[in-house]
């Protein structure tokens, strides 16, 4: 089933907040993707003086590609809106992120935004979540968070590329993810996995998004 037809119609629907000027943050994955290549059209369109903060180079480089000129999180003190997917959206709203690994940069820009719009397609609206949880660590902080996870009652396990290697974030960080089965708390957890010694990053975001789009079938969309 594919919602390429309504991402690309709710990303057009999106931009509609976004004026000259503005800082906008650039999320990472396939929605983001689509978003910032309208982003890309809208401001040759008007003429509009907008810089991009990415959040990985995945989307670094979507961005080159559409002339939009670009810098980093640490040269600006707001981003006035960010545009990025989830990996799952519970029914509190609140998103799972970092299937592409990209979840510190993500959050960080999270922080930074005056407004949050997420988009992603309707099978990944849950009750409670159900999926891994992306969790961001020290590469030498492997064993200790292991043991703390698993006494969470998470199963974790060593992201890694196709052949066995290990994959490394951007960061030259290591992921676990972390299967917890449903999660019916996720503020309480998310706030255990950051308090453990190691970890950068939990991939439970606690800055709920502001506007959320669902991608439906027949390119239709709705607005959360
Ligand atoms: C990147 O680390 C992720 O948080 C992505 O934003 C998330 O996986 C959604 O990606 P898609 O839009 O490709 O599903």
């Amino acid at each position: 089933m594919s919602y390429d037809d309504a991402i690309s119609a709710l990303s057009s629907d999106a931009l509609k907040c976004v004026k000259n000027n503005y800082i906008v943050g650039l999320g990472s994955g396939r929605a983001a993707t689509a978003l910032v290549e309208s982003l890309g059209k809208l401001i040759k369109l008007k003429d509009y003086k907008i810089v991009g903060v990415p959040t990985s180079m995945q989307i670094k480089l979507i961005a080159e590609k559409v002339g939009i000129p670009l810098i980093e999180a640490d040269q600006v003190n707001h981003i006035d809106v960010v545009f990025d997917g989830a990996d799952q959206i519970d029914s509190q709203k609140y998103v799972i992120k970092g299937g592409g690994g990209a979840l510190l940069r993500e959050n960080i820009l999270f922080s930074l935004a005056k407004k949050v719009v997420v988009m992603a397609d309707k099978t990944k609206f849950v009750k409670n979540f159900t999926r891994t949880v992306p969790v961001e660590i020290h590469p030498l902080a492997r064993s200790s968070v292991i043991q703390s996870l698993q006494k969470l009652g998470g199963k974790p396990q060593i992201r890694s590329l196709d052949r066995g290697y290990p994959f490394f974030t951007e960061n030259g960080n290591i992921i676990l993810d972390c299967d917890f089965g449903v999660i019916k708390n996720p503020k309480n957890l998310s706030h255990k996995i950051k308090q453990t010694a190691g970890v950068l990053e939990s991939g439970i975001f606690l800055r709920k998004p502001d506007v959320i789009y669902k991608a439906k079938t027949g390119g239709k969309f709705d607005i959360i």
